[in-house]
């Protein structure tokens, strides 16, 4: 009898390079995920930082099932019933704006990034202010915006217009403001770069610069969105508003969504005909969003996430009191990163071994995003295989 060809090798034969994956993983539910062999792993990476809520969660699972049965997709020419109460929905938790829905990260980065320029072409300003370290996505727009030249390798010539400054440094922000300065886009919690939370005077700083210099202020939520620190978003750590916000990863819990928000005073920016996304604002993907959004009321997730993310982070700082290879440790809510003194690839593979899924960031840090409903035995056991990780 003929065996169909194994996933891994159909992969390597059609599916581009790009990516390096190791494991085959079949299913999941909660904290868990199951591979090939029906090996069970506890997931500190929540596929990095999308599913929030836990693999497979009932509620968003039975709004995709009953949202399947009944409309899947109209195109933005109509109205859908779903699109405009998840803008509802982000925009009473956030700054009260008015929200454009697409696919992904980089496509919400580049909407923000549309907006500005479209706002600044008035005066003929387009110039955006990012950070060194920083990530905004894979788009030539957002290579550009991304203050990390490795990514940029062989893409050049970068798209103009981008200034990188170092982060957490409001005198560079200052020094490198022009009369075409247009913006500042933030990640208040740098993701891919390591895990650097901004500074509250750095925040406070940026909001001041803007109104000052008349510029907008736009956050990179990205990843550190949707309750990942412990508050919806995470500029509300800080005592500011933003201008405008980006959002996708765990908006939808897995299924792909993306969506930026504007304030309202800008509204008329981008006007009928300016902007558009095929797929933006669909419904499977908003039936989805909406569960997210239900289930983070039912179920206190924010609360739940800020007292087990203090737990995550004493359970580290004690490891390296035992003796574990950590130099530093940093994260808000259950966004951590710890800076090792070995090399975290090797942690990586370890941790695997032990059935614990993690995640690398920056140069050498190993980086913790467990799904926001991790229990406190769950989240536990994945301490304790990351201290067999540790001594093996
Ligand atoms: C802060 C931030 N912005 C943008 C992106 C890009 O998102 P996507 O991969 O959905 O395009 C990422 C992805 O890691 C991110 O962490």
């Amino acid at each position: 009898m003929n065996h169909p060809p194994h996933p891994k090798d159909l992969h390597h034969r059609y599916v581009l390079d790009t990516y390096s994956p190791s494991i085959l993983l079949t299913r999941g539910e909660g904290p868990w995920l199951w591979d090939e062999d029906e090996r069970a792993y506890l997931d500190f990476g929540s596929g990095i930082s999308v599913c929030n809520l836990g693999h497979c969660h009932p509620a968003v699972t039975k709004a995709i099932r009953e949202q399947a049965d009944r409309l899947l997709h109209v195109s933005n020419l109509f109205y859908n019933e779903l699109q405009p109460r998840l803008a509802h929905e982000i925009s009473t938790r956030s700054f009260g704006g008015k929200l454009f829905f697409c696919n992904s990260g980089a496509e919400a980065n580049e909407g923000l990034i549309k907006f500005a320029r479209r706002w600044g072409s008035e005066d003929g300003r387009y110039e955006i202010i990012t950070m060194e370290n920083s990530f905004h996505g894979r788009s030539l727009a957002t290579l550009a915006a991304t203050g990390q030249k490795k990514f940029r390798k062989g893409f050049q010539p970068d798209l103009e217009g981008f200034r990188h400054v170092p982060f957490n440094d409001i005198d560079a922000v200052q020094s490198a403001i022009t009369e075409k300065t247009v913006a500042v886009l933030v990640e208040p919690v740098q993701g891919e770069g390591g895990v650097y939370p901004a500074t509250n005077s750095f925040m406070k700083g940026l909001r001041e610069l803007c109104d000052q210099h008349n510029l907008l202020l736009l956050m990179d939520e990205v990843q550190s969105g949707m309750g990942r620190t412990g508050k919806h978003f995470a500029y509300q750590h800080y005592d500011i508003t933003p201008d405008g916000m980006a959002l996708a990863k765990s908006l939808g819990n897995g299924v792909p969504i993306g969506a930026f928000e504007v304030a309202n005073k800008y509204h008329e920016v981008l006007p009928a005909g300016s902007h558009a996304s095929t797929f933006g604002g669909n419904l499977l993907a908003c039936a989805a969003s909406l569960a997210v959004f239900e289930t983070f009321d039912q179920k206190n997730v924010l609360d739940h996430c800020c007292k087990i993310g203090e737990r995550l982070q004493k359970r580290l700082k004690d490891m390296r009191e035992e003796g574990a290879p950590i130099k530093d440790i940093r994260g808000m809510g259950l966004m951590w990163g710890a800076d090792l003194d070995v090399p975290v690839k090797d942690v990586l593979a370890e941790a695997r071994t032990e059935g614990l899924i993690l995640l690398a960031a920056g140069e050498n840090t190993l980086r913790l995003m467990p799904p926001l409903t991790i229990s406190t035995s769950e989240l536990d056991e994945g301490i304790e295989r990351l201290k067999l990780a540790f001594t093996e």
